[in-house]
């Protein structure tokens, strides 16, 4: 069942208002002010949507996140059921550091469409569109992945490029990235632009390998699954996040998600920037009003598009 035409623009308006909430934060070194600042706005604007939504990936589990958690309802609850994904400021730390590539972003599907992860670790493989259905497989390994991978795009290994979370757990896929000679473009944080980067006319990435947040990897897979990419996730654990992944109906924790495990039918992605980035432009103060700018798809109806809207003060 397609997600009616008419949601679009107050799903964009939600992560627009929590982007503009966000963008008072930038530059002050204040992370939790400014995730809050994202958060307040997102659920005022969520619950004026004539919806039942739930939210199924967000804040944190319904313990430990007041607003925004993980089974929260809302919406004025007369209207269609969705599942909501939810990450209202991804780069807290770009916000706080007036950084590019932050974005308030939120996925929409219909009920039971879309996988409720916990706020755990998730290794992630993800490649673009026009590859052979599973090409790659967590459990190959590294280099075996970028030898299938350069043999599906009929390249050289030393011709692929790859993104990678630059952090200390990743030293050993980028020292195998370096033995092959593929061209390694680090991130700093912000893995749901870095996914998305297979993606587009011309992708700055043929792969993204690294291990990131659970909640980022479902997001991307929504976004993904407008473009036909591929991505395939499965969540670290350690024995207390066994137990919150066992309340979130997760039995097999070594589960690899592949796209259609994370998002199934139709969906709705959009993310708006904080700072200017990959995705969209930053929030632009403009005196009196502010100028945002989205990043939307709706899969069913075929849009890709980036939306500049105005706001008063
Ligand atoms: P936040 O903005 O929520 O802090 O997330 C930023 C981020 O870089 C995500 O994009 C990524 O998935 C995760 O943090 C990686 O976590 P860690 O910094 O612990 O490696």
């Amino acid at each position: 069942m397609s997600i009616d035409a008419k949601f679009l623009n107050l799903f964009i308006k939600a992560t627009e208002k929590a982007a503009i909430g966000a963008s008072k934060f930038i530059g002050k070194n204040d992370k939790i002010g400014a995730d809050k600042g994202a958060v307040d706005p997102m659920r005022r604007e969520l619950n004026k949507i004539n919806m039942e939504g739930t939210i199924v990936i967000g804040e944190g589990e319904m313990d430990e996140a007041p607003m925004l958690y993980i089974g929260e309802r809302l919406g004025t609850l007369n209207g269609p059921k969705f599942d909501i994904a939810v990450d209202p400021l991804e780069g807290t730390k770009f916000t706080a550091n007036n950084q590019p590539n932050a974005f308030s972003v939120l996925a929409v599907a219909n009920k039971g469409d879309l996988l409720s992860a916990p706020d755990t670790y998730m290794e992630k493989i993800a490649i673009g569109s026009g590859m052979p259905k599973n090409l790659l497989d967590l459990d190959y390994g590294i280099e075996k992945n970028m030898k299938l991978l350069a043999d599906a795009k009929n390249v050289d290994v030393s011709e692929l490029t790859a993104c990678v979370l630059k952090r200390p757990r990743h030293k050993e896929v980028i020292n195998i990235l370096e033995q092959m000679k593929v061209k390694i473009n680090f991130i700093t944080d912000g893995d749901i632009a870095g996914v998305l980067s297979v993606i587009g006319k011309n992708p700055k990435n043929d792969i993204y390998y690294s291990t990131g947040g659970g909640p980022e990897g479902v997001l991307a897979a929504a976004a993904l699954s407008c473009y036909g990419g591929q991505i395939q996730g499965r969540l670290v654990l350690d024995e207390e996040e066994k137990t919150r992944a066992k309340k979130l109906g997760i039995k097999d924790f070594r589960k690899k998600y592949n796209i259609e495990d994370m998002i199934k039918g139709d969906v709705i992605f959009c993310a708006t920037g904080v700072t200017s980035g990959d995705l969209a432009k930053g929030v632009k103060d403009l005196g009196n009003e502010y100028e945002v700018t989205t990043f939307a798809l709706h899969k069913s109806k075929k849009i890709n598009k980036i939306f500049t809207n105005i706001y008063n003060k």
